[in-house]
């Protein structure tokens, strides 16, 4: 099952956004650190990050073409490399479109210290809702955190937005 490319350009053309939910994981973010926001969509958490931070996105669309903070990528096809390791990952609306979940978590662990995640847990949503969104994934809230654990990180604080998505706020 691919990337459904279209969809996310229409989402861009809508400027469709999260804002609550931005807003939500920026609050976690320390100011003076670097940051990784992974579906970065339009980059809007950018807007909501404290003074100094250094910002950088991965999406499979790119506003811009020129625009050097954006890594295009399809993260179902590949895992850009990195030099460093970033203070903080954030991750808002993009696990539900993951094949391997796993993988990517895994993948998260080793290019950064601390994760912000949002995640829509299987006991919250039925299944209708999953193939109406075209979510590719379908863990448990236990289950997930697990997936974290195994790969280093603890989960400190979660979050509830939007009635019933977590955000869970993670370091190693
Ligand atoms: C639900 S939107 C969330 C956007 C933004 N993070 C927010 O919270 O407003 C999901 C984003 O993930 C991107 N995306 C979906 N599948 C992807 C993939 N396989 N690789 C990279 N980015 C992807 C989409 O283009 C879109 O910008």
């Amino acid at each position: 099952m691919s990337t459904n490319i279209e969809r996310w350009k229409n989402d861009f053309k809508i400027k469709k956004s999260y804002t609550e939910r931005i807003k939500l994981i920026a609050k976690y973010i320390k100011e003076n650190t670097t940051v990784l926001d992974v579906g970065c969509g339009q980059k809007e958490l950018k807007d909501f990050l404290p003074a100094k931070c250094k910002y950088t996105g991965i999406d499979i669309i790119k506003t811009f073409n020129a625009d050097r903070e954006v890594i295009k990528c399809d993260l179902n096809e590949k895992q850009p490399k990195f030099n460093n390791v970033f203070d903080y990952i954030t991750c808002s609306g993009i696990v539900e479109y993951i094949e391997d979940v796993e993988k990517f978590i895994k993948y998260l662990s080793t290019i950064g210290k601390n994760v912000i995640i949002s995640y829509a847990c299987k006991e919250n949503y039925n299944i209708n809702l999953q193939e109406k969104y075209l979510w590719k994934n379908r863990f448990t809230r236990s289950e997930f955190i697990k997936l974290l654990e195994k790969y280093g990180f603890k989960v400190n604080h979660e979050e509830v937005v939007y009635g019933k998505q977590k955000i869970f706020i993670c370091s190693k």
